[in-house]
């Protein structure tokens, strides 16, 4: 029995009064599905559902999906699990595992309705609970599985055999099952926003929100005045080195006065409060007046003469050549020339796990970050360079991680967590909301690519001329590494002769571009 909080969302109780992590928040929307819970049987999403609503209901979150069945445990399969739970295991429906939770609850409300549904029919009703890691076909495959289960009592089916002649072999040709899948189907799966430590705070960058311009004034001052905040920090607070990057040290911590805004996530400065709420209040109320700049808006503008420089060394990050035999031999030598300009958009990986950072100092004077990132020895390198430590004063925690595809290689708070808890000298959380992390992380490189090609009538290419723009957005990322590859890939899998590839990886004050599944290899 719980009193009722004026506002509070259903997945707020489950998850920090009730400590059921297992239900996740990707968006607080109602778009992702991954809050799903069942309230009297029906799934909604519980990041919109409110707390009051669901008095003298009964709630069945992933926690309690076992103690569904009667008798229970699961008369069938692994002990303690549902068909449900058991099959995504067995099927390999679990990758990263953060959307899970609602795909196995929005499956177990179909299959009540519906105990033996098409493939279609299980579509539909997925439709609303997003995989971005895309296991889609495993888990549909999954559901097939758990249902003939439930309606015949036999064990959950494996996916199909593999045939013998391959089974002499010890490990190709076995089906291995990822060893945290359990953990993941019962939402015992503890992901960076599940933890919680003692005396814990929590943080709120205020964002420049303009694409370009210069930072004229900041006032903290109101919300530092706000009850409930404990720290906010500036540019001028950074300790030692004021920026950080993947290849080259770009990208400022926070702008300060007098500095350049060259996209909207810029980070002015940074809140620490008793509460998100309060944070999210004092960053509201801390106010910045800006020199607005023209917008660079794509790669193609930021070559053109006369143009603003958004960095000192100009808006070229690096002109990229491949150079083989001779062009104009090679196009005298073409029966057919073709040639055309392609353009593609820029991309957002939307992992359904939103960016969170926790730094937690310790008494001896270091401090550990609990993240889900992808290179966690680069946070290491780049916390310590701001905060002038040896690096062994930072340990990184790594975390499960909920989808990355590329998205989680660049610090997003990690080096702002180690700031407010080294200077509160207590445990602070910086969580991304889904508007957050959209307008602040590398994106996939929108790119114009002008290929010409030439071939002999037998269909052997010989010449392959190609020019293309990157667009790396406000900071490098590893925009130069991303765009050799688009390059270097540009002639396609073909062995040509003459072959000749120029591409300009271009500054402009779209958000940053970085790593992306593909790594520019896509783009070409
Ligand atoms: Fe579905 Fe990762 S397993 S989002």
């Amino acid at each position: 029995t719980l009193d009722p909080i004026p506002g509070e969302t259903l997945s707020t109780l489950l998850r920090e009064r009730l400590r059921l992590t297992g239900t996740k928040i990707g968006c607080e929307e109602a778009e992702c599905g991954a809050c799903t819970v069942l309230v009297d049987g029906e799934p909604i999403m519980s990041c919109v559902y409110p707390a009051e609503r669901a008095d003298g209901k009964t709630i069945v979150t992933i926690e309690g999906l076992a103690s569904t069945l009667t008798p229970s445990p699961s008369p069938v399969g692994r002990g303690g699990l549902h068909p449900l739970q058991e099959a995504f295991v067995e099927h390999g429906a679990v990758q990263c595992g953060f959307c899970i939770p609602g795909q196995i609850l929005t499956s177990y409300a179909l299959l009540k309705r519906n105990p033996n549904p098409t493939s279609d029919e299980i579509r539909f009703a997925l439709k609303d609970t997003l995989c971005r890691c895309a296991g889609y076909p495993s888990i549909e495959n999954a559901i097939l599985a758990a249902a003939q289960s439930m309606r015949t009592g036999e064990p959950v089916q494996s996916p199909t055999h593999i045939p013998d002649s391959i089974h002499s072999h010890k490990t190709v040709g076995h089906i291995h099952l990822r060893p945290e899948a359990v953990e993941k189907v019962t939402g015992e799966a503890i992901f960076t926003d599940d933890l919680k430590f003692e005396g814990m705070l929590y943080a709120k960058a205020k964002r420049a929100m303009i694409p370009h311009g210069f930072l004229k004034k900041l006032d903290i001052s109101r919300a530092k005045a706000l009850p409930g905040v404990v720290a906010i920090l500036t540019a001028d607070d950074v300790p030692a080195e004021k920026t950080h990057g993947l290849v080259i040290y770009d990208w400022p911590v926070m702008v300060g006065v007098g500095e350049r805004v060259r996209y909207v996530g810029d980070a002015l400065a940074i809140v620490a409060a008793e509460s998100q709420e309060i944070a999210e209040q004092a960053s509201a109320l801390i106010e910045a007046e800006f020199d607005l700049q023209p917008v660079i808006t794509n790669p193609v503008q930021a070559r053109q003469e006369g143009v603003p420089q958004i960095h000192e060394k100009g808006n070229l990050l690096k002109h990229i050549k491949v150079r083989k035999g001779d062009m104009e031999k090679g196009f005298a030598e073409a029966d057919v020339i073709l040639e055309h300009t392609f353009h593609t958009p820029t991309t957002d990986h939307a992992f359904i796990e939103p960016e969170c950072s926790i730094g937690v100092p310790l008494p001896d004077g270091r401090m550990e970050i609990y993240v889900g990132s992808q290179i966690p020895y680069q946070d290491r390198i780049q916390v310590a360079r701001v905060m002038g430590w040896e690096e062994e004063r930072v340990r990184i925690v790594g975390q499960l991680m909920g989808g990355g595809f590329g998205g989680k290689e660049d610090v997003m708070g990690q080096i702002h967590v180690a700031m407010l808890a080294n200077v509160t000298q207590r445990p602070v959380k910086l969580l991304f909301d889904r508007h957050e992390s959209l307008l602040v992380h590398p994106k996939r490189h929108a790119t114009q690519i002008r290929i010409k090609i030439g071939a002999k009538k037998d269909g052997r290419i010989v010449a392959c001329e190609s020019e293309l723009y990157g667009d790396t957005g406000a900071y490098a990322s590893l925009g130069e590494k991303v765009m050799t590859r688009a390059t270097t890939h540009s002639a396609g899998p073909y062995d040509i002769e003459h072959v000749r590839a120029d591409c300009y990886a271009m500054y402009t004050n779209n958000p940053p571009a970085g790593a992306f599944r593909g790594f520019g290899v896509t783009q070409s």
